[in-house]
């Protein structure tokens, strides 16, 4: 009903407004005054922690985006080997476990089939397995030796918007948790992100309050075919995710690359006009992926792309380049996809709406996946 929408035409649309509290909600009580992090429900003790020398990620659709970026917070704060892998493929490999193995399994619904089987086979080999779930009392979260789970509460539409983003937060919790009980050789930099996170909610607010040419710019792109996202580093999964949601939303032809990537190949695809998304990483921070990029636009617009480029507020060098320029707020590189997505969540229902789709049951899908 319209009330059960809180006056939002649609469930998205009430769940991507609910993100910075969503947001703050799942940072509450976890970081504090002194920006220590306590993550009492994290039953795996410390001293097993310390021990652990390689962690891996499992998930499926938008929680998997989120463990791609876990990935590079894990390994960049705490330097243990992390590989975030699609569960469906995971235990059909024949992964390498063992009980110094940390697995990290994501899930909204904690029912996804994939995802439950893939942590029944860690457990079997004697790996530790921390669920990032948003049900209580769900199976994934049952079976698991310990959740964090995250506070977005419930999530109807589809297409996921803010259990991405409190996925998000919980996984660079558990990073910057695991950086803070093994004596992180980045110290510094960890303790700033940790003040950074505790103020993030504020700065997705204002990514919120400044959405209405993203959606202009979507309803004029209505009649197309295809978009292109590209990005690098935490831009690529961003890239992914911003592509996974025009597929589930506007059933259009969308597809996310890592920006270096693009020369291998996919630049063929360019044609006059054809729309593409550019994750703009932050000039300051590691800056010569900046530089790249810039160089992956200059490519694209040379062959008549049309660039919808996100990038932080003061990045002036990008704007040579931008046929469309969205700005996010300035954040540290690591957390960036949590003001960065946003965009990308208003951009695919706009379209999905001005494409005349049902935007909460987008067709042939579920909210949860119960069958492998
Ligand atoms: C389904 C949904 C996706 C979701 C995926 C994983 O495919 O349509 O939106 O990302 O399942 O769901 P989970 O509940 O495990 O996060």
């Amino acid at each position: 009903s319209a009330a059960e929408k809180g006056g939002y035409d649609y469930f998205m649309l009430k769940e991507i407004a609910e993100q910075p509290k969503a947001v703050a909600d799942t940072l509450l009580g976890r970081i504090d005054s002194g920006g220590s992090l306590t993550l009492d429900e994290v039953r795996i003790p410390d001293s097993v922690l310390r021990e652990v020398d390689k962690v891996v990620v499992v998930a499926c659709g938008t929680a998997f985006h989120a463990g791609m970026i876990a990935k590079l917070a894990i390994e960049h704060w705490t330097r243990i080997p992390c590989e975030t892998e699609l569960a469906s493929e995971f235990r059909y490999r024949d992964p390498i476990l063992d009980s110094r193995t940390l697995v990290i399994a994501i899930s909204q619904s904690g029912e996804t089939m994939d995802t439950l089987m893939a942590l029944r086979h860690a457990r079997e080999q004697g790996a530790k397995v921390l669920a990032i779930c948003n049900t209580n009392g769900s199976t994934i979260s049952r079976e698991s030796d310990a959740v964090l789970y995250t506070h977005a509460g419930p999530e109807v539409a589809v297409a996921s918007t803010k259990a991405f983003l409190t996925q998000l937060v919980a996984c660079y919790l558990v990073a910057l948790y695991l950086a803070q009980v093994r004596g992180s050789k980045w110290g510094d930099e960890v303790r700033g992100v940790v003040r950074e996170l505790s103020a993030i909610s504020g700065e997705v607010e204002r990514v919120l309050e400044t959405m209405e040419p993203v959606r202009e710019l979507a309803r004029s792109l209505a009649g197309k075919n295809t978009v292109l996202f590209l990005g690098r580093h935490v831009g690529y999964p961003v890239a992914l995710e911003g592509a996974l949601k025009l597929k589930e939303l506007a059933y259009m032809h969308a597809e996310g690359f890592a920006a270096g990537e693009l020369k291998h190949g996919p630049i063929a695809l360019i044609e006059d006009d054809l729309p593409v998304v550019v994750v703009v990483p932050s000039p300051r921070g590691r800056s010569v992926l900046h530089d790249k990029i810039m160089s992956n636009m200059q490519e694209i617009r040379a062959r008549g792309a049309r660039t919808i480029v996100i990038a932080e507020e003061g990045d002036e060098a990008v704007v040579p380049y931008a046929d469309h320029l969205i700005r996010i707020p300035a954040t540290p590189t690591l957390l960036q996809p949590l003001v960065s997505t946003v965009p990308l969540q208003v951009f695919a229902c706009e379209l999905a709406t001005a494409r005349g789709n049902e935007v909460d049951q987008p067709r042939n899908l579920a909210k949860s996946v119960t069958v492998e």
